[in-house]
């Protein structure tokens, strides 16, 4: 096929019409568009030839306007951008829809805050203006706001609003500290769980470069939600996030646990606080784990937090500290390797720390040095994909890949925030709960039996919020190991 040659795309366009539907429903269209067209030139298509009726919104079509924002299969896109594939669905985004494609923005625009120059502004240094630079890339699309779970059940303006508050507050010409505005506005939550990253055109890092910066500002004015500042004291005094309600795992292992078999490899274990202090036995599985597939674990007692809770909610004034004890634990004992099972650690220790040794996520430990073959557990089994591994590390395939291994059916659900990250289920614990409870409903939709995980906060938090078994993905290879003895086991029949 050349360039320019025509072909036949259908479309299927979700239409909404407010004098006349109660909802939005699907129309399927067939048209023939230039090959490598648009998503925007299917809609002119339909619109010029089959129904001038249909609504949708653009203007420069070239990327940089931000009205064309809608959701392609689901994701949202620019239409002007993102070439048109046969088959294809076409959403508005998931705000007030006015009509067909076109949704209400004007309400989120008119509250993003207004940049005041003071009386006797200061030139911004070069630092400030590098700093400014990548926040000021917004061009107001919403796709942000569209997707972030915070706004779906809590009073937030949402990520771009957060951007523009930021984007103020590095700036000297401002007039106004308006740290008390965006807290106002829902600063404290925002769960960090970086879909708004994701999905913004431009690429804009919102979580990282302006909320928890807006937290670190509030911090420095003793804005800090009280039971974050609890947090905070207790990493201070005991060097964990979690309070101590029994036996630590650090208390019942080894430095070093040697496989049952021939040695294959080595990792460094980062245990982290929740599954130190809250939930030990689910790292005692991953033990049992790693020693059957012939993988030696070196684990300094010495180890502290991570600091991601602090990082999370701006409190960072000792996280050198704990970077420091950290890295010469592991530094002491040589590992070259070391590997987290909290996907909140494994992303504070590959994006924040800057480590002398390579962190590995314990999926793609198992998944690169390859495992026996647990029994297959008969059961239909859904994921949750934790946002710091999903988005924070980029991990999805490994665990589905050792998930598959072990049960009889596996079932996809959509990836969502559960409500646990960025301080949200310490501070603000009900838009918390809202959140999980969400997960539950999608976790019902999805008829599964139990559902994994590879998060200990996601694994404790959704716990909570459904009535299904949720289990780390090593406690389910375990439990098909256990399967696969019991059943070898087993006297013959007869
Ligand atoms: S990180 Fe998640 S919760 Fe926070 S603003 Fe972005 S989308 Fe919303
Ligand atoms: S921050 Fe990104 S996604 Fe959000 S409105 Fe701006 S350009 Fe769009
Ligand atoms: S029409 Fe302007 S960004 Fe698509």
């Amino acid at each position: 096929m050349k360039e320019g040659d025509m072909v036949g795309i259908t479309a299927k366009v979700s239409r909404f019409n407010p004098e006349t539907d109660k909802e939005p429903h699907f129309e399927t269209y067939t048209v023939s568009v230039h090959d490598g067209a648009r998503v925007l030139h299917v809609l002119h298509a339909i619109h010029d030839r089959l129904d001038p009726t249909l609504a949708y919104r653009f203007c420069c079509e070239a990327g940089q306007c931000g009205s064309c924002a809608m959701r392609v299969n689901g994701e949202p896109v620019l239409a002007c951008m993102e070439e048109a594939t046969d088959g294809m669905t076409v959403e508005p985004l998931r705000l007030p829809v006015i009509r067909d494609l076109l949704v209400e923005v004007e309400g989120v625009l008119a509250r993003l805050a207004p940049f005041e120059a003071g009386e006797e502004p200061e030139i911004p240094s070069k630092e400030e203006i590098e700093a400014i630079k990548p926040l000021r890339d917004c061009i107001e699309c919403l796709s942000c706001v569209s997707e972030c779970p915070a706004v779906d059940v809590a009073s937030f303006l949402g990520p771009t609003g957060m951007r523009q508050e930021m984007r103020i507050a590095l700036d000297p010409r401002a007039k106004h500290d308006r740290i008390k505005k965006a807290i106002d506005e829902g600063l404290f939550t925002c769960t960090t769980c970086q879909r708004c990253r994701d999905v913004c055109p431009k690429k804009i890092a919102i979580p990282g470069r302006a909320i928890e910066k807006l937290r670190e500002i509030a911090n420095r004015e003793g804005l800090t939600l009280p039971r974050h500042q609890a947090v905070a004291r207790l990493i201070e005094e005991t060097g964990r996030s979690v309070d101590r309600t029994k036996a630590t795992f650090l208390e019942q292992v080894p430095e070093v646990v040697e496989p049952d078999g021939p040695v294959r490899g080595e990792v460094g274990f980062f245990v982290g606080c929740m599954y130190n202090g809250r939930v030990p036995e689910t790292a005692l599985d991953m033990i049992e784990v790693m020693k059957r597939n012939g993988i030696r674990l070196i684990i300094p007692h010495d180890q502290v937090c991570c600091g991601s809770p602090l990082i999370r909610t701006g409190q960072t004034a000792i996280l050198p500290e704990l970077k420091k004890r950290n890295i010469e634990a592991f530094a002491r004992k040589g590992v070259t390797t070391v590997m987290t099972m909290c996907a909140g650690c494994g992303s504070t220790l590959k994006n924040d720390y800057d480590t002398p040794f390579t962190v590995k996520d314990i999926t793609e430990v198992l998944t690169e040095y390859g495992i026996e073959p647990p029994a297959r557990l008969d059961v239909r089994a859904t994921y949750h994909d934790p946002c710091h591994l999903l988005r924070g590390q980029g991990i999805s395939g490994q665990p589905r890949e050792l998930l598959k291994t072990a049960v009889r059916e596996f079932v996809e659900m959509p990836s969502r925030c559960c409500g646990a990250g960025g301080g949200v289920r310490s501070g603000l614990p009900d838009e918390a709960a809202a959140l999980g409870k969400q997960r539950d409903d999608e976790i019902k939709k999805t008829g599964a039996d139990i559902v994994v995980t590879a998060c200990p906060f996601c694994e404790f938090h959704i716990r909570e919020n459904t009535d299904r078994p949720v289990k780390h993905i090593c406690t389910l290879l375990l439990e098909g190991y256990r399967e696969k003895d019991r059943k070898r086991n087993r006297p013959a029949k007869g």
